[in-house]
């Protein structure tokens, strides 16, 4: 279903190709590219899609104008996966205006090499599309610094970028009233429900280190009545409106639940065994956790986790005197997202020398983690006798959770 409201109409597309996002994030159900026109008297096209799709994306235009002409290509964040199509768009409709801000400017430039026919905004500038006006609103660095959303007034729909975004296509109708997240058919779910892990790994891994600006973001918009808000990805929200920025609320402000997220890399399966038992004590005491094996998976499910829970347990053999790199690599993404507010606790084995726990440790300590302990080095293989994880559940659980 493309038509939002009489005069909003969805012409984004469903990429259910790309594997990987960012070059970096997996996309186990695919991502929406959403942009949006705004029909009245003038036409508004609200961001564009990416490049891959410009036949299916100038289809879904032409389809819903029949024949009218675009007057304000509105450009709410310059990342390719919505900017790719500015040139073909220019191509498609030459009087077409860009409205940006004055960082959109240089990015349009050095992307496309368009540097004329530019409506250039400030934050609470408006623009009139007949009985319809849109709003600028200045958001930097939610995602990137040109980024800003566009309120349309008339219908207090807020046109967010890539704010309250998500992994995952969108199947059905775009709307949160019966949204459907790519290659999952259970109706026991809402949309909101279904798509949140989906919400929090997108956050984590693209967003979470802009806590203070989202934060500051929803601070600027908070004064705003919004009935609908429609992002670059995702569903487009109304009916889950609350639900959703609560979420990103509590991921900017970097809250978390209660339990445990266990991250490790092995070599030998040592230090494997060591977070393998620590699991199973956090299961025999009820504490709720996650494990994470960062040498069988993508790191962005561990970040995912990271924004989730509130006690981080890390697991690396030291390798080269250093963390083990899948495990420093990790840890390097953690500080980078400015994580706070969580406890931690480092284990892992050694052969002649540890080196990583205490390493891991100084991480931790560097982003005001607390220390739940000194930490569990081990030499050679893991044994209950060597590595005493009842003892560290024991302390954990006490912290967490009554058990
Ligand atoms: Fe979906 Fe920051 O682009």
């Amino acid at each position: 279903m493309s038509r939002i409201s009489e005069k909003i109409r969805y012409v984004g597309v469903n990429d259910l190709s790309k594997v990987i996002f960012e070059g970096m994030w997996p996309l186990p159900f695919g991502v929406s590219y959403n942009s949006y026109l705004v029909v009245d008297e003038k036409v508004a096209l609200i961001d564009t899609a990416e490049a891959g799709f410009a036949p299916e994306y100038l289809d879904n235009i032409r389809r819903e104008l029949c024949g009218r002409k675009i007057d304000y290509l509105v450009i709410n964040h310059m990342e390719p996966d919505h900017s790719s199509l500015i040139s073909m768009i220019r191509e498609e409709y030459p009087q077409v205006r860009i409205v940006g801000n004055a960082k959109t400017v240089p990015m349009i430039k050095g992307y496309h090499g368009i540097a004329d026919n530019i409506h250039v905004v400030k934050d609470g500038d408006s623009i009139s599309l007949g009985e319809s006006t849109l709003t600028f609103y200045m958001t930097p660095m939610v995602h990137w610094p040109e980024t800003m959303m566009t309120y349309f007034n008339e219908e207090k729909t807020l046109f967010s970028g890539d704010a309250f975004g998500t992994f995952g296509a969108v199947e059905g109708t775009v709307l949160d009233s019966g949204a459907v997240l790519a290659g999952r058919t259970d109706s026991r779910t809402d949309t909101f429900e279904a798509f949140r892990d989906e919400m929090r790994r997108y956050y984590s891994n693209i967003v979470g280190k802009f806590g203070q600006t989202v934060q500051a973001a929803l601070k600027k918009l908070s004064g705003l009545e919004i009935s609908r808000i429609c992002s670059t990805h995702g569903p487009v929200w109304e009916k889950f409106i609350p639900q959703v920025v609560s979420c990103y609320d509590r991921l900017s402000r970097y809250e978390a639940e209660k339990g445990v997220c266990i991250v490790y890399g092995s070599m030998y399966g040592n230090t494997a065994g060591a977070a393998k038992a620590l699991a199973a004590e956090l299961a025999k005491r009820g504490v709720p956790h996650v494990l994470h094996n960062l040498c069988t998976e993508n790191v962005s499910y561990a970040y995912r986790d990271v924004f989730l829970y509130d006690t981080l347990a890390v697991g690396s053999p030291t390798y080269n005197n250093d963390i083990f790199p899948p495990v420093g690599n990790f840890m390097r993404g953690v500080c980078a997202r400015l994580v706070k507010n969580r406890k931690f606790v480092a284990f892992g084995s050694y052969t002649w020398a540890g080196a990583s726990v205490k390493l891991l440790n100084e991480m931790a300590a560097g982003l005001g983690f607390s220390l739940i302990s000194e930490g569990l080095s081990f030499p050679q293989a893991f044994s209950s006798e060597k590595c005493d994880m009842e003892a560290l559940a024991d302390r954990i659980c006490s912290e967490v959770s009554p058990c």
